[in-house]
């Protein structure tokens, strides 16, 4: 439920990164709706531009040919927290972009920096018009995209905890093989040479594993009221 108080308030800007199956999508959402916030699910731009490589042709194998097709694709993203949507030139892609086979390839696009660089833009120039403000959740929000955040979170868990998260949302899928993919990835995103999956110095890290969903959301919303007292 809004408060007036989130009616009458100053826009602020919240970053909330993390590697994968830590909460970060549920937690962000719920924190953006409870706040009357908009939000941005920056991993879903990532592999909106990934299914459409894909879906085009272009050799993930070769980083000058992903960095020749970065600016192609028009990515647009609602930011509804109640219903966000995801489409690449007019398409909704919001079930296409959670393939295994995009899901597979989406670290090796994200690491080209001309792709970065493209959806850096879009995300900035989306939280920039949001006028009451915004919740973003990523790898890289508090550290690259937006460094003057008013609060910036990290999550953890513990590899078990995310592997078991995510075996669920996958019905059915093997718990040891998830962890596995899952412990690819987050290599894979956290030793790019750009902008890699890092921690703000200043970010509050939560560590989620043994916490409801619920308690990680009552302390975001806490810290981001907090920061909104304080401005
Ligand atoms: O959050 P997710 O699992 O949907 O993200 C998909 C991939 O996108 C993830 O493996 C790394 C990349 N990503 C990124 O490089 N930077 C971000 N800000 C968000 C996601």
């Amino acid at each position: 439920m809004e408060s007036t108080a989130a009616r009458t308030a100053p826009a602020v800007i919240v970053a909330i990164d993390g590697p994968s199956g830590t909460g970060k999508s549920s937690t962000s959402r719920a924190v953006a709706a409870q706040l009357g916030l908009s939000y941005l699910d920056t991993g879903a731009q990532y592999r909106a531009i990934t299914w459409w490589m894909v879906t085009n042709g272009i050799d993930l194998t070769d980083p000058s040919s992903i960095a020749a097709a970065a600016g192609k694709p028009d990515i647009v993203s609602g930011t509804d927290p109640g219903a966000p949507t995801i489409t690449v030139d007019g398409t909704d892609v919001a079930g296409p972009i959670r393939t295994q086979e995009v899901t597979s390839k989406v670290s090796a696009v994200s690491a080209v920096p001309e792709v970065r660089a493209r959806i850096t833009g879009l995300q900035r120039s989306i939280a920039s018009a949001a006028g009451r403000g915004i919740v973003v959740e990523g790898r890289d929000i508090g550290t690259t995209v937006l460094p003057d955040a008013d609060l910036k979170v990290f999550l953890t868990a513990s590899a078990e905890a995310r592997a078991a998260r995510r075996s669920a949302e996958i019905k059915g899928a093997d718990v040891a093989a998830t962890r596995e993919a899952l412990i690819k990835r987050d290599t894979a995103d956290s030793t790019r040479k750009v902008s890699p999956l890092a921690k703000a110095a200043d970010a509050v890290e939560v560590d989620t594993s043994d916490l409801t969903l619920q308690q990680v959301v009552e302390c975001v919303v806490t810290l981001v009221e907090e920061k909104r007292a304080a401005k």
